[in-house]
C-alpha cells in the first residue's frame, strides 16, 4: 500500500469548483474533477466508507462530471508498451480509490473480480467495450456484451466478472474509475474456457498525482 497523503491528493484537485456547461441547454448542472472529489469525500466523511445505499449520490456526480480534460490532462498517460495505465487520482487508503485508465488502441484488460462493494466506471474518451461473464465453475460463460460511449456503470461481484478494452483501432480511450474501497489484489483469468485456472494481480499504478511511480 502507497502511502499517500490527505494534502497530496488535494493538491491533485485544487482548481475551481464549478465552470458553465458547453451544452446548457441539454444538462444544466456540470461539475470540475475538484467538486466530483469532495462529493466523494463528503460521503466517506460522513459514512465512513460509501455506501450501497449512496450509490445513486456517487453515481450523479459521476454523470454531472464535465470530463474536462485540460484538468484530466496530467493523469491522462499512455504507455505503448502496456495494454492500458492506471493513474490515480485521489484517494483515501481506505474508502475509495479514483483514477483514469487509459486504454490503447486494441488493447483489453484481463477478466478479472472485483475484491470490493463496487466499482464505478464513467466514460470519458472513444469507445470501451465491456463483456460480462458468468463462472459456472468449470468455464466463464459470456453474460454481455456491450460498447459504452458515453455514461457511467457499475460493476460488482454480485453481478460477474469482466474485462473492459478499447476495441478501436483508431482512437486511444479513456475511462475514470471509482473503486469503494480501494483493493490491493484481484483474480484474473486468462482462459474464459477453464474457471479453475485463476491468477493474482497485484494493484499499481502507473501514475500517482499525475507523476511517474516508477
Ligand atoms: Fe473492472
Amino acid at each position: 500500500m502507497s502511502t499517500i497523503t490527505r494534502s497530496a491528493k488535494r493538491k491533485a484537485t485544487e482548481e475551481e469548483t464549478t465552470r458553465p456547461s458547453k451544452r446548457s441547454h441539454v444538462q444544466t448542472k456540470k461539475i470540475t474533477l475538484k467538486k466530483l472529489v469532495d462529493t466523494i469525500e463528503r460521503v466517506v466523511e460522513e459514512n465512513s466508507k460509501i455506501p450501497l445505499e449512496k450509490m445513486d449520490e456517487i453515481k450523479q456526480a459521476l454523470m454531472d462530471y464535465d470530463g474536462n480534460m485540460d484538468e484530466l490532462k496530467r493523469y491522462s498517460q499512455f504507455d505503448a508498451s502496456r495494454n492500458y495505465t492506471r493513474n490515480l487520482i485521489a484517494t483515501d487508503n481506505e474508502a475509495y480509490a479514483l483514477m483514469l485508465l487509459c486504454w490503447n488502441k486494441g488493447k483489453y484488460s484481463p477478466i478479472h473480480d472485483h475484491p470490493s462493494d463496487g466499482c464505478w466506471v464513467r466514460h470519458i474518451q472513444g469507445t470501451v467495450n465491456e463483456v460480462r461473464y458468468q463462472n459456472n465453475g468449470k468455464e466463464l460463460v459470456e453474460s454481455s456484451n456491450m460498447m459504452i460511449s458515453e455514461g457511467v456503470s457499475f460493476m460488482t461481484d454480485a453481478l460477474g466478472l469482466h474485462k473492459i478494452g478499447n476495441p478501436s483501432q483508431q482512437v486511444d480511450a479513456i475511462t475514470l474509475h471509482l473503486y469503494a474501497p480501494p483493493y490491493d489484489k484481484c483474480k484474473l483469468w486468462f482462459d474464459p474456457s477453464d474457471a479453475t485456472k485463476v491468477s493474482t494481480a497485484v494493484s499499481n499504478f502507473y501514475t500517482e498525482y499525475g507523476e511517474l511511480t516508477n
